[in-house]
């Protein structure tokens, strides 16, 4: 197992106490944590012997999400929280096999080995972007559990969105959901969604859905640079990380009380508002090492890509990628 550095306990309890603070330094054990916390930019004043938690709507603090997420698909929303971890998708994947209830969510600042679709790494620097897992357990038939991902990836548009009217991001940004589950800004990936699940076959009994946005600017390597984009770089100012966090939990559970009632066609719906390229767009399939062209020709009720080749014949892809072809040789 990875080594991880969870979220120290005195983060809550700044929390709790508000503008009042702690007593600093109290102990040498909440000295140390005070300090761990502050050293992975934590905003704590320390001033005439009580440290203090400025209040933002960025800082990832465990007890502020709990607060600020309204429960609508679950009791309650359980956190645990790491300044730094493996990956939140191998954490919440042992979590669920240990019988953690829906609704828990893992998450991190940065992620050491972080994991993307098709084997891929995701790349996740401290307070890069926003890092999560969240465990639910459908009593639905497995067959439909991919259209969980565009749940999620729907979410974080409606997230997104709500931040536009709230001003948090003061220009409209150029949205869209690339099929699957890709959230793209101006043509370049700013989000990606990985679904993993728990139990074999037909008997799964829980789903991780993992989330990685890039928030911060200058968070990305520069191999990344051309094909992907930092909200905080396309909005001009910095995107508070754990509102958008909070909004994506709340549109999660909307899409996901669709899920539970079977109303399949209406969490596509969602998905569509923010697509273009499901239904009549020539587009690039890359599969492994394998590309070729095709034009997509909608989605099926689970959600995989209908494609119709260079020779006319219809298929439906259920994994990998898809760019728009915006010439014969030339794509996003
Ligand atoms: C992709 O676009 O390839 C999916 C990227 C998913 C990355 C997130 S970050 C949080 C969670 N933990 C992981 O290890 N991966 C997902």
């Amino acid at each position: 197992m990875m080594s991880s550095i969870a979220i120290p306990a005195i983060l809550d309890r700044l929390a709790h106490v508000g503008v009042d603070g702690l007593p600093y330094p109290n102990s040498c054990q909440d000295h140390d944590e005070l300090e761990l916390c502050r050293s992975w930019h934590y905003r704590i004043e320390c001033r005439e012997g009580r440290a203090r938690l400025e209040f933002d709507h960025d800082q990832l603090v465990p007890s502020w999400i709990v607060a600020e997420t309204p429960a609508v698909a679950w009791e309650a929303l359980r956190t645990e929280g790491y300044l730094e971890i493996g990956s939140t998708n191998e954490c919440a994947l042992r979590r669920a096999r240990q019988g953690a209830s829906a609704g828990t969510l893992v998450f991190a600042e940065a992620q050491t080995a972080g994991r993307g679709r098709l084997g891929r790494q995701w790349f996740a620097p401290p307070r890069g972007g926003l890092c999560f897992s969240l465990i639910v357990c459908p009593l639905t038939s497995s067959s439909r559990w991919p259209l969980l991902t565009h749940v999620a990836s729907a979410a974080l548009a409606f997230a997104i969105r709500e931040l536009e009217s709230e001003d948090m991001i003061p220009v409209p940004l150029d949205l869209e959901l690339r099929w699957p589950n890709d959230v793209l800004i101006s043509g370049k990936k700013a989000a990606g969604i990985l679904l993993e699940t728990v139990g074999t076959g037909s008997s799964l009994s829980a789903a991780v859905v993992g989330v990685g946005v890039n928030v911060a600017p200058g968070s990305l390597p520069p191999e990344l640079q051309g094909s992907a984009i930092s909200l905080s770089e396309a909005a001009g100012v910095r995107v508070p990380r754990r509102r958008l966090l909070v909004r994506f939990l709340y549109h999660f559970q909307l899409g996901y009380e669709l899920f539970a009632r079977g109303e399949h066609q209406a969490i596509l719906e969602r998905w569509k508002r923010f697509s273009r390229m499901w239904s009549d767009t020539p587009v690039w399939i890359m599969e492994g090492e394998r590309t070729r062209p095709g034009v997509t020709a909608g989605l099926t009720d689970e959600g995989a890509l209908r494609v119709r080749g260079a020779d006319g014949v219809e298929e439906v892809i259920l994994a990998g990628d898809v760019s728009i072809r915006r010439s014969q040789s030339g794509e996003r």
